[in-house]
């Protein structure tokens, strides 16, 4: 088990990346994969679960500023510090030649080092959708990576009109995918487990649940038994289907089940 010992980081750089989304950078020698996440302490304020959107020396972590923690993350300057435990949870993994990411929100986020790292010498398709066009970030990264884009907006205001399921749809009605990677909101992540299945297509899911201790003790990220911090964050999709609260339900900090 990880013991989740702070260490405090400086802050190497911080990068608007869109409206309202930030990266942070920061240099740390533990090893990560795509799909971990990291606890991220704000000096005197919170300590928030961050996926890592880089993950190689340089780390860093990408989120949208809208409560008290995020926005003081984002008002953070180079040199600067700031608390880090982890590297905590499983990672993505890329299986078969034809890769299909779906990242909704800032879910992209999430999705990015996966793209980056995978896409190299098979065929990927990364579908990523916002509300509007100013809320999408990352398109270069996944170009650079190598994948087709596909960006879809809610108001048509940026790529295919509509939810970024249905444009990932269209994508597994064009192509047959060996694998979906996806995370965001999780109705969307729903939606995708259950597109996954009705296209017989392994997927891979990254939940997410309020967290406290994030090393498997405290049961604050509890999902139908399942400890997101410590079997997760990224879950089979046949296997978050049968959790009744996937999509539906989440616990409050302070342990009531609400309606998401
Ligand atoms: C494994 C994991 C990875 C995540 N990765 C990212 C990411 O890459 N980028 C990103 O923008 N967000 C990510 N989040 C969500 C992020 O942790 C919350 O947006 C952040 O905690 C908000 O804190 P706040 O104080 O700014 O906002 P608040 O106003 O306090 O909260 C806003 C919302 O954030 C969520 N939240 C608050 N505290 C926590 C907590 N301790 N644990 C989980 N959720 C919380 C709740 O849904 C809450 O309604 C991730 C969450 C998890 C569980
Ligand atoms: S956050 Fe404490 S058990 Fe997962």
């Amino acid at each position: 088990m990880r013991t989740g010992r702070l260490e405090i980081v400086e802050v190497d750089g911080i990068a608007k990346e869109c409206r309202d989304v930030y990266t942070i950078t920061y240099r740390s020698r533990e090893k990560a994969s795509p799909g971990q996440f990291v606890m991220v302490w704000a000096p005197g304020i919170n300590e928030v679960p961050m996926s890592l959107s880089y993950t190689g020396g340089v780390k860093g972590f990408t989120f949208r500023a809208l409560g008290r923690t995020t926005m003081a993350l984002s008002a953070l300057g180079k040199g600067e510090r700031i608390g880090v435990r982890g590297i905590f949870g499983n990672a993505f993994k890329a299986a078969g030649r034809n890769l299909l990411f779906i990242g909704g929100g800032t879910g992209i986020a999430s999705i990015i080092s996966a793209a980056e790292q995978f896409s190299a010498g098979r065929r990927a398709v990364a579908v990523i959708g916002a509300k509007s066009g100013d809320e999408i970030f990352f398109a270069d990264r996944i170009k650079r990576a190598g994948a087709e884009l596909i960006v879809s907006t809610d108001d048509g205001s940026m790529g295919e009109k509509g939810f970024v399921t249905d444009a990932a749809r269209h994508a597994l009605e064009k192509d047959h995918f060996d694998t979906i990677i996806a995370c965001g909101p999780e109705r969307m992540l729903r939606k995708v487990a259950e597109l996954a299945v009705e296209f017989g297509t392994p997927a891979q899911i990254s939940a997410e649940r309020f967290m406290k201790c994030a090393i498997g003790i405290c049961d604050a990220c509890s999902m139908n038994g399942a400890l997101v911090c410590r079997d997760g964050p990224v879950f089979d999709a046949k296997f978050l289907l049968k959790c009744e609260d996937f999509g539906r339900y989440r616990l409050s900090p302070s342990g009531t089940r609400v309606p998401i």
